[in-house]
């Protein structure tokens, strides 16, 4: 018990932070390379052969290269379900190009195995976080002016030795057929065999900044406020969703879309992303991206692909917006949460691909309508407000509670020396919680049943060591008792076994949730954007004000009662938190797919951890009968010990 905390960390760090990160970053990197050749070959090679003539036997070589390298590449990295024959693709451009094939043919080849390989191996195509540019114009004179120019001309001091010469960036042809994440994949990779190195000294942020710094360098003010105007007017709304589209459009592909108008909307929020709304794909988009990736899987004959998928629809994707959803139709919610969860035990049953797909449908037209929901005008600042104060009372409440009460227990058996465990405890999830944040946001992915996982092994852990507490309080619970208690054990009141049994609760408590919290606000905010953020903000603040006001009236008034019903009262409310957590944390491990969900007709309570499933039922149930039991039996002993 004595090591307890510190195995609890190492184990928490290994469930939530999986190990399989860095192979799995070494796969995307792999797969970027390839995207990264494709799209050189799609724009250049059409430049070098035309009509079946090579124009330039050296850049034809390369190009025969990059479709070489790319064909061996892709026969190394892992299959991927569901994904289309990418090898057997690669060895037809390979070929075709070996044929002197047409330009157009062959950047139509290589554009469609760029874009599937994308969609396979989920290569990222946008920036995680918006780019900040404000930092672009102070990186770029310190590392790329020497060659590419102050303006971007390409006539930097350095340029003239070089050969081949670096790049013009106020070449409009040359430019126009560079997308954000192309100019991004350069910077990254750098040229090979030119003096344009890879500037992996700069961090992934850095970088992106670059990339949309030098896309717009040509591009004049006055077209850049034009693109501002229409925007605002509402022109690409639809081209531009998110920015995954900005980054992966080029300006001549807007203008074949939309015209010299697009062009300028791209290139003000190449200028500008923080206009956009989302960040990267919004959740309700990675939750029908993954929901149509569940379904090929299954129709492929991969049931357990198909339900991680379908988990992650749920937890990466729709879990995010909840609350939000909840403050404008929350019986929409429930409804898609519910068809969300048929759908995974659709899928567990091994049900016919036709209902599982119908299933689906029905689900994406739920999205559609949340869709509308969330975008009437974005959130208004009440229903900010309302969202903030929710998430973190909701998710706040057991951890004050289960606080308050030990606090009240080390208050009245007058340990002081046992506060500063209760304080470190909750001290110490706070510090980790926000690391694990910290390291989810820049150094790994944290699945969302990763996080499930965590927060359902914290909450049984919870449950058991509250269970302990309850039972130990409930025996000193008659004031006989309580006297020989103190007696026998002065000074050592609380033995270090117990002590550390408290700083784990205060610990389990408020760790639990708080990665999750850290998670709901950052969509939350990213949601109502930059308008909206003081309503979140006042919602953190009430509601953390009245967190505090129901920790501190617990204190007060429990402190005040006497010792005999001070230690039942106690007792009571800890063993009710135990099967509060006990439901949730079930409810957890169920989202994250470890449990089973047998889905019955009950009341949901999730402040009670009621979920209504057999396997959370049945948990609590068994908890509550284990706190009945210990309390009749004591009640037994103490008759017969009166009747003595
Ligand atoms: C030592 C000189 C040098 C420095 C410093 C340098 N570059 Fe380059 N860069 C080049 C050369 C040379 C090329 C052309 C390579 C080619 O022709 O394929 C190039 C090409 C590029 C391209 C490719 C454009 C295209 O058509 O795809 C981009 C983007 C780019 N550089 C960005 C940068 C950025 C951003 C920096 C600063 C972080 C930078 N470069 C620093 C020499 C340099």
């Amino acid at each position: 018990m004595m090591r307890f905390p510190g195995i609890l960390i190492a184990v928490l760090l290994a469930l939530g932070i999986s190990g399989k990160a860095s192979a799995a970053a070494s796969v995307e990197e792999e797969a970027r390379t390839v995207v990264h050749m494709l799209e050189y070959v799609g724009v250049d090679y059409p430049a070098f052969v035309k009509n079946g003539q090579v124009l330039d036997t050296a850049e034809y070589a390369e190009q025969q290269e990059f479709a070489l390298q790319c064909l061996s590449i892709l026969k190394q990295l892992p299959l991927v379900d569901a994904a289309p024959d990418l090898v057997a693709h690669a060895q037809k451009l390979q070929e075709r190009i070996g044929a002197k094939a047409d330009g157009l043919e062959i950047a139509a080849l290589a554009n469609a195995l760029r874009q599937e390989v994308i969609v396979a191996y989920k290569v990222a195509v946008a920036p995680r976080k918006k780019p900040e540019l404000g930092t672009a114009v102070a990186l770029y004179d310190a590392h790329c002016a020497s060659c590419h120019g102050a303006t971007g001309g390409g006539d930097g001091p350095q340029a003239a030795s070089l050969d081949p010469a670096p790049r013009n960036f106020l070449d409009t042809a040359a430019m126009d057929v560079r997308s954000p994440f192309g100019l991004y994949n350069t910077i990254t990779l750098g040229v090979a065999g030119t003096s344009m190195l890879p500037f992996t000294g700069l961090t992934e942020e850095e970088r992106w900044a670059l990339a949309f710094h030098v896309a717009d360098l040509r591009v004049p003010a006055d077209e850049l406020q034009r693109g501002e105007v229409l925007w605002k007017n509402g022109v690409g709304k639809e081209d531009f969703p998110n920015l995954t589209a900005v980054v992966t459009t080029t300006p001549e592909e807007a203008v074949k879309k939309g015209g010299a108008d697009l062009a300028a909307v791209l290139a003000w929020l190449t200028a500008h992303p923080e206009a956009l709304g989302n960040n990267g794909p919004s959740p309700l988009n990675l939750t029908r991206d993954r929901l149509a990736q569940a379904l090929d899987a299954y129709k492929a004959g991969q049931p357990e692909e198909a339900r991680r998928l379908s988990i992650s629809a749920y937890l990466e994707g729709f879990e995010l917006i909840e609350t939000a959803l909840d403050n404008v139709d929350a019986p929409l919610r429930k409804q898609t949460e519910r068809e969300m969860m048929a759908l995974r035990s659709q899928i567990s049953a091994k049900a016919p691909a036709d209902s599982v797909a119908a299933s689906i449908g029905r689900i994406n037209g739920l999205l559609e309508q949340a869709d509308d929901k969330l975008s009437g005008g974005g959130l208004t600042g009440t229903a900010a407000f309302l969202g903030s104060l929710i998430i973190l009372l909701r998710e706040g409440l057991e951890a004050i509670l289960v606080l308050a009460a030990i606090l009240a227990f080390v208050l009245k058996t007058g340990r002081r020396d046992a506060l500063k465990y209760v304080h470190a405890g909750w001290i110490g999830a706070v510090v980790l919680g926000v690391l694990t944040w910290v390291l989810a946001s820049y150094v790994l992915t944290i699945t969302g049943a990763n996080r499930e996982l965590t927060e359902g092994i914290t909450a049984l852990l919870a449950a058991a060591m509250l269970l302990y507490v309850g039972w130990w309080l409930h025996n000193k619970s008659n004031t006989r008792a309580w006297h020989r208690y103190i007696k026998d054990k002065v000074g050592g009141a609380l033995g270090s076994q117990t002590l550390w049994v408290l700083a784990g609760i205060s610990f389990l408590a408020v760790y639990r949730e708080l990665f999750e919290i850290i998670l709901f606000y950052e969509t939350l905010l990213d949601q109502v954007g930059p308008q909206g953020h003081t309503a979140v903000w006042g919602g953190v603040v009430a509601a953390a004000t009245l967190l505090v006001i129901i920790g501190w009236a617990i204190l007060k008034y429990s402190v005040k009662l006497p010792i005999g019903p001070f230690f039942a009262v106690t007792a009571l409310l800890l063993a009710f938190m135990a099967v509060v957590f006990a439901g949730n944390g079930i409810a957890a491990l169920q989202e994250a797919g470890v449990f089973e969900a047998t889905f019955v007709r009950f009341i949901t309570v999730p402040v009670l951890g009621i979920h209504p499933t057999v396997q959370g039922l049945v948990t609590q149930a068994c908890v509550l009968a284990l706190v009945l039991g210990v309390v009749v039996w004591g009640r037994m002993r103490m008759a017969r010990v009166a009747a003595q």
